[in-house]
């Protein structure tokens, strides 16, 4: 199959819908990431986003919407959710909620709860809205890779297995969205762009799910299932090293002196490591949330067996970046003390 590269113009955004209606997939920007999109309530549809990706079948799509008025068919929605609709969307919150029928169970994983976004990016919307119907959109990328953040990403890893790639040119935010639990007291499954900070300021207390940082203990169920696979993970065996700026930089100037050794790191900071590649992801956790994943990629194109990355702080957006760098090192962490 040839993969239609679309503008984000009308004629792009009314080939989307039409190729979306027609059952097939079709990958759009977002301001997180880009996400391979199809007809949310068409279960063949559907079954095709799990082949393209190679996704686990128990790992259930968020649905997308363009409208509020769109919600309280898909799902049953509460007061508090309604609030947090009301500070958040369009944006990058998820929320989880009891689904009704319509959804198809082929979206939720057999769950009883349905994760609904409404993005704010304008070309999503678009589509969404003339297309008429909820998108389920994973994020664009082969599972178990990084995400993707660019039409040609989504290219490199998609390309001749789905039918178009809409390229609205770099995602802004550049990490996937809040996958937040409505059923009770609000629950972060996933930290994302909108803040622990941010939410707790409209709903109140908000509780982080064990899954965020750690391991599953064994034997237990993933709240969120996608949080139990490999992820982000780049070719290289990535190490997150943590402790004291000076005491790091120490550290990481003798690894940078062994071979094929990949630095992530922050602006302005190659100099510091002759010897090794280095990338930089930018100078605050905006930029670095933002680069993350092509940086990532970037490695994969280099002979680096080893990178290695200081470990962001928790607070803010540092927690969703701390979520996905624990994941693409694999829990690997080393303490400088
Ligand atoms: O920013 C985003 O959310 C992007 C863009 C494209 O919108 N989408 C995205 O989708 O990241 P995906 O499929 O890569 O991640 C969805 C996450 C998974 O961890 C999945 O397990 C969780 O949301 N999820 C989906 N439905 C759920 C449910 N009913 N209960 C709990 N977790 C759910
Ligand atoms: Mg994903």
């Amino acid at each position: 199959m040839l993969t239609e590269i679309l503008k984000p113009d009308e004629e792009g955004v009314s080939r989307a819908a039409q190729l979306l209606l027609e059952g097939k997939l079709c990958a759009l920007p977002t301001e997180t990431v880009y996400g391979l999109a199809a007809n949310g309530l068409n279960r063949d549809a559907i079954a095709g986003i799990f082949k393209a990706k190679g996704r686990p079948q128990d790992n259930p799509l968020i649905l997308h919407i363009a409208s509020m008025e769109e919600l309280p068919a898909l799902c049953h929605v509460t007061p508090l959710a309604e609030r947090a609709a009301q500070a958040f969307w369009p944006g990058p919150l998820t929320m989880v909620l009891p689904k009704r029928s319509v959804v198809p169970s082929e979206v939720t994983a057999g769950l009883s709860t349905a994760a609904i976004r409404m993005p704010s990016c304008a070309a999503a919307r678009s589509v969404i809205a003339k297309a008429g119907v909820p998108l389920a959109m994973p994020s664009a990328n082969l599972s178990g890779r990084p995400s993707t953040t660019t039409a040609g990403h989504v290219a490199f890893d998609l390309g001749g297995k789905i039918e178009a790639i809409l390229d609205g040119g770099p995602c802004t935010g550049g990490l996937e969205s809040t996958v937040l639990l409505m059923t009770g007291k609000p629950r972060i499954l996933r930290p994302g762009l909108v803040t622990k900070e941010q939410l707790e300021a409209v709903l109140g207390a908000v509780e982080i799910d064990p899954a965020v940082l750690g391991g599953l203990p064994d034997g237990q169920a993933a709240a969120s299932p996608g949080m139990k696979y490999k992820h982000y993970a780049p070719k290289a065996a990535m190490y997150l090293v943590e402790g004291e700026q000076d005491a790091v930089t120490a550290f990481l100037q003798e690894k940078a002196k062994e071979d094929a050794i990949g630095i992530l790191c922050g602006a302005g900071e190659e100099a510091l490591f002759p010897g090794a590649v280095c990338i930089s992801y930018g100078a605050d956790d905006g930029q670095h949330a933002q680069r993350l994943f092509d940086a990532l990629r970037k490695f994969d194109e280099t002979a680096v067996r080893i990178i290695y990355a200081r470990m962001p702080q928790e607070n803010g957006v540092g927690l969703a970046l701390l979520n996905r760098m624990i994941r693409a090192s694999a829990h690997r962490i080393i303490k400088i003390l």
